[in-house]
């Protein structure tokens, strides 16, 4: 059965047309942002071009995917990895949409092989300068029912695989001349909102990673740092508004107003490409001196009351 959504702002919600409800639940369907030409940042950077590799980690969709059409429209050498096929090869289309090249590798993060292999091969296809971990999930519930599973599944994914890449490309980086690893954050790097404490926990780590790679920079010429935004227009964001609204007894309109965008000062979700801009921003030359340091973007939700 297909219902709209009762009392959703179209102006929060533009890409969303229709709520599924199956069995009860809510199921977002997520339309594709529009995405246009003038809505990309191009940098003037001279590592900017084919032979550099950029490898971004959950390519097979919103932030990830974002980040691959502007890191490809700014000429690198794209390499995605995601467990999402589907999504990869989806991506892969739309980068080489714009003019970009792509290579998608099907990579379950949280397997330590699959990284140490696909590394290798990545080697082969350009100089690795690049890193962005997007890669992530949401779980949400108190801490006394977290399942200690889910646990160790976003430990892995969200923390371990940030690192472990980053020890696999750092000798790359340093052998191509230098470096830079983004890790993507949120404002959940800074406040902590109840019912997501591992997802807490793991940005708030990707901040101490960031500041420890950079921390060795004299060492390596590889320089970090992470990115913050309040809610993103992708499915991470948008699937967590009906088990937010049941677990806070509240209905899905109050989520999103309240909870998600009450403190935000623009009363919009941030959308992917916004993101992407900002992270291949802080890569390129201009972002020189970000070291270790966050790029928080987020409506005035975490530095305005
Ligand atoms: N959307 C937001 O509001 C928002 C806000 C701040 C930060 N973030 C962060 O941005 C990142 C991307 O989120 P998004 O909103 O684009 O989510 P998304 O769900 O659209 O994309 C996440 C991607 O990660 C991939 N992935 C999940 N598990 C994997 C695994 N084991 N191996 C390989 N790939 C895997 C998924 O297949 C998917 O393509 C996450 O780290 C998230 O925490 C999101």
């Amino acid at each position: 059965m297909l219902s709209r959504t009762p009392g959703l702002k179209t102006g929060v919600f533009r890409d969303i047309k229709m709520t599924y409800i199956i069995k009860g639940e809510f199921f977002m369907k997520i339309i594709e942002p529009e995405l246009k030409t003038e809505d990309i940042l191009i940098v003037d950077d001279r590592n900017f071009n084919q032979k550099n590799v950029c490898i971004i980690t959950g390519c097979g969709s919103g932030i990830g995917r974002a980040v691959a059409i502007v890191a490809g429209t700014n000429d690198l050498t794209v390499v995605g990895l995601d467990i999402n096929e589907f999504g990869g090869n989806k991506t892969v289309e739309i980068v080489k949409s714009f003019g970009g090249s792509m290579k998608f590798f099907k990579v379950d993060l949280t397997k330590d092989n699959e990284l140490k292999e696909v590394v290798k091969q990545i080697n082969d296809i350009g100089k690795i300068k690049y890193l962005s971990n997007i890669a992530g999930i949401q779980y949400i519930n108190a801490i006394q029912h977290f399942p200690m599973e889910k646990y160790d599944l976003m430990q892995n994914l969200m923390l371990r695989a940030p690192f472990l890449l980053s020890q696999l490309t750092i000798p790359y980086m340093s052998a191509a001349g230098g470096g830079v690893i983004v890790n993507m954050a949120s404002i959940h790097a800074h406040i902590c909102t109840k019912h997501k404490s591992v997802y807490n926990i793991t940005k708030f780590g990707l901040k101490a990673l960031s500041q420890s790679i950079s921390a060795e920079y004299e060492e390596t010429k590889v320089r970090s740092f992470t990115v913050s935004t309040g809610f993103v227009r992708t499915p991470l964001a948008l699937n967590q508004i009906a088990v937010q609204a049941e677990q806070r007894g509240i209905t899905s309109d109050r989520v999103v107003e309240d909870v998600m965008m009450g403190k935000s000062r623009i009363k919009e979700m941030m959308s992917p490409i916004e993101v992407g801009n900002l992270i291949v921003f802080g890569m390129s030359r201009h972002g020189r001196y970000i070291m270790g340091g966050d790029l928080l973007a987020d409506g005035g939700m975490v530095k305005t009351y």
